[in-house]
C-alpha cells in the first residue's frame, strides 16, 4: 500500500512517498483534527510551513498521536520574505519550537521570492538561506533541505554557490500542469520532486478525460489525480479537512497504463492554471 512505500532522496533519506497537506488548514481545531485524522489513518508525512501558521496544532497532534518520532516525517517551510543567514536560523527554531518534534525531517525555502512580490531578484538572499539550511543539515538538525517553487534558473546559483544540491523541489504539479523543462532539470540532477494542490487545489475533480479514465479503473477523479503524480515518480501531496477523503487519497493500489498516461498528458484545461499563494 501506498502508505507504507517510501522514495530514497539522494542522501539515502527515506521519504513516504505521499504526504498530508496542510495549506488553507486553520490553526486550531481544524488543524489538530485534520493532522491527526491524516494520523490515524496512516499517513506518516506531514506538510506544513511557519505561513500556514498552524505548526503548533499540528506538532500537538503530532505528540497526541504518540507514533514514534523516527516513524514520522516532518516537512516545513522558511517563509518566503526571510531571505539571509541569521533570520533563517531563527525562522527555522521558531518552527522547531512551534513543531516541538526535536529534528525537521525536511526544511524547504517557500519559494525564491516573498509572495508579496513574486519574481523579485532574491539570489543574494536564498544563497545565504541555502548556507543556513546546509549548517542545520550538517549539525543533524534537518535530515534533508530544499526548495519550494524555485525554477532551474533559481535552483542553479545555490549549488554554484555551496556544491549543495537540494534533496528535494516542491513545485505546483498536477494533471495538465507538470512543467516539463523543470521536471527533466530534477529528475536529471536527482533532485525529488513533490507535487503541491495534486487536486489543484480541488479544480481538478471536474475534467472530462479524467472522469473518463476514473470510470475505466472503477476510482474518482482525485485517485486519478494522485496515482497521476505517484506514476509520474512525483511526491504528492494531497490536502483535506475530511475523514473520508483523507482516508481516501490513500487507497492509490491501481496503477495507470501507458494509454491513460498518453490521454492525461494531452490534458489543459484554463481552469486548472488558476493563480494561486500558498
Ligand atoms: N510550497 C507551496 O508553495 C505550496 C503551495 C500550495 C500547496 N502546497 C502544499 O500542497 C498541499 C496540497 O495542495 P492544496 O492545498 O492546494 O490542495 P489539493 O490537495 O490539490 O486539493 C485540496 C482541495 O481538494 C479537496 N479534496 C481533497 N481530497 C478530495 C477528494 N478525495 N475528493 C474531492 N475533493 C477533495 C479539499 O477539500 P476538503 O479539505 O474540504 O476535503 C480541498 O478543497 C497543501 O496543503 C500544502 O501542504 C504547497
Amino acid at each position: 500500500m501506498i502508505k507504507d512505500e517510501f522514495y530514497t532522496l539522494s542522501n539515502g533519506v527515506k521519504i513516504p512517498k505521499i504526504a498530508f497537506g496542510t495549506w488553507q488548514v486553520k490553526p486550531g481545531e481544524e488543524a489538530y483534527n485534520s493532522v491527526a485524522m491524516a494520523l490515524k489513518n496512516g499517513y506518516r508525512h506531514i506538510d506544513t510551513a511557519l505561513a500556514y501558521e498552524n505548526e503548533e496544532s499540528v506538532g500537538q497532534a503530532i505528540k497526541d498521536s504518540k507514533i514514534k518520532r523516527e516513524e514520522l516525517f516532518i516537512t516545513t517551510k522558511l517563509p518566503s520574505h526571510i531571505k539571509g543567514y541569521k533570520d533563517t536560523v531563527d525562522a527555522f527554531n521558531l518552527s522547531l519550537k512551534n513543531l516541538d518534534c526535536g529534528y525537521l525531517d525536511l526544511y524547504l525555502i517557500h519559494a525564491p521570492w516573498p509572495w508579496s512580490n513574486v519574481g523579485q531578484d532574491c539570489v543574494e538572499g536564498n544563497i545565504e538561506s541555502w548556507r543556513a539550511m546546509i549548517d542545520l543539515y550538517n549539525q543533524g538538525l534537518i535530515k534533508a533541505i530544499g526548495v519550494s517553487n524555485f525554477r532551474e534558473s533559481d535552483i542553479k546559483p545555490l549549488i554554484d554557490a555551496t556544491g549543495f544540491t537540494p534533496h528535494v523541489d516542491q513545485i505546483r504539479f498536477f494533471i495538465g500542469n507538470t512543467q516539463e523543462q523543470l521536471y527533466n532539470y530534477c529528475v536529471k540532477n536527482n533532485i525529488l520532486i513533490e507535487a503541491y494542490s495534486p487536486l489543484a487545489t480541488g479544480n481538478i475533480l471536474k475534467n472530462e478525460i479524467i472522469q473518463k479514465i476514473a470510470d475505466k479503473h472503477n476510482v474518482t477523479p482525485a485517485k486519478v489525480a494522485l496515482r497521476y503524480c505517484l506514476e509520474r515518480k512525483t511526491l504528492p501531496l494531497p490536502k483535506s479537512t475530511h475523514e473520508e477523503r483523507i482516508i481516501a487519497n490513500l487507497e492509490l493500489d491501481f496503477r495507470l497504463d501507458d494509454e491513460d498516461m498518453k490521454e492525461l498528458a494531452l490534458v489543459h484545461d484554463s481552469n486548472l492554471d488558476r493563480p494561486y499563494r500558498s
